[in-house]
């Protein structure tokens, strides 16, 4: 055995403090094996500790269908241009309850821009109390065009739908948070020649999609019981003549169900009996139905018109 290579019995802490390099080749495998399981434990759990679990809820917004209010259709009065110009209390009152309704919650409570909704848009709505920055302006006949085309691609809508009335009396309203410009007769003769606003006008009624989506479907619905009622009713074991006649002449039963419905108002023997003539199939019924007595026309009729109801 080599002289030089002494064996330690017995660890000489106080050997070991004088080189503290020594130290460190000591405590180095303890060192490792710790490092090593925590090393372990951390690749182990590495998809509790790495992974942000916030959950994100952004509402879909390729999901949104605008809705059409419900609305009967009529003439939209024209507006006294007189008015616009010195609105009264009660014209700008109706114009704050309008304001309140369809645009507070952007440009907030005393126009500063700052409603509810605002927080998500970008650009901000409009703070009516600044002078400037207007993309279309602050004249009436500038604040009408915004009403009218929106400045949609800001987030400003349209709102044409608005009786013109309605539009001036919330411009109106506006009017009163701040000063204005006053209104001057170039900007209402550019109005009426850009809007025709002194002149009456009808708008159509409309009906929510939504709405107009269930209604149809009802009544499909409706339609469908009724056909197989009548259905029933034809194939029937006690018919009766007129069965007869519908099955011994019709090619296509629910053809023969919808063209006497489809006549609505104008259900007599003569209207329904021009309709199977000019063209028996598309009614449901074999050409050869052309050659029915009237008698059995009338028997024909007399049937659908108690069987369909
Ligand atoms: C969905 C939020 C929203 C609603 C509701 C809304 N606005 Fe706005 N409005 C905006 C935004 C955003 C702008 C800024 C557009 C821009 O900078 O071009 C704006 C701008 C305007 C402007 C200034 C246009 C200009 O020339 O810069 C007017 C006037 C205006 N709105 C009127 C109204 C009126 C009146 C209503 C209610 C009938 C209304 N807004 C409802 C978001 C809204």
């Amino acid at each position: 055995m080599n002289q030089n290579k002494k064996l330690e019995d017995e660890i000489k802490f106080k050997e070991l403090l004088k080189d503290p390099l020594r130290l460190f080749g000591w405590i180095f495998p303890y060192f490792f094996i710790i490092l090593l399981l925590f090393g372990i434990y951390y690749v182990g759990n590495l998809s509790n500790i790495s992974f942000n679990e916030q959950i994100v809820s952004a509402p879909d917004t390729t999901n949104i269908k605008k809705e059409i209010p419900l609305k009967k259709g009529g003439t939209m009065p024209a507006v006294d241009l007189e008015l616009v110009k010195n609105p009264t209390p009660d014209f700008i009152a109706k114009g704050k309850e309008l304001f309140n309704a369809n645009c507070k919650s952007c440009h907030g409570d005393s126009g500063m821009g700052d409603g509810p909704a605002a927080a998500m848009l970008n650009p901000k709505p409009r703070n009516f109390h600044a002078v400037d920055g207007w993309t279309n302006g602050r004249n009436v006949d500038q604040m009408y065009k915004t009403l009218q085309e929106g400045i949609t691609k800001n987030g400003m809508a349209a709102y044409e739908y608005l009786p013109k009335l309605d539009r001036f009396e919330i411009i109106s309203y506006i009017r009163t948070f701040a000063q204005f410009p006053p209104v001057g007769d170039d900007q209402l003769i550019n109005l009426d020649m850009n809007y025709q606003v002194s002149q009456s006008a009808t708008v159509p009624s409309t009906i929510p999609v939504t709405l107009a989506q269930t209604k149809l479907e009802e009544e499909n619905s409706v339609q469908n019981m009724k056909y197989l009622q009548f259905q029933l009713l034809v194939n029937s074991t006690q018919a009766s003549r007129g069965a007869e006649v519908v099955k011994n002449y019709s090619i296509n039963l629910k053809k023969v169900f919808t063209s006497y419905s489809r006549l609505g108002v104008n259900k007599n023997i003569d209207n329904y009996v021009s309709v199977v003539m000019t063209n028996p199939i598309n009614a449901g019924f074999k050409p050869a139905v052309v050659q029915l007595s009237k008698e059995d026309w009338k028997i024909l009729f007399d049937y659908l018109k108690s069987s369909i109801l």
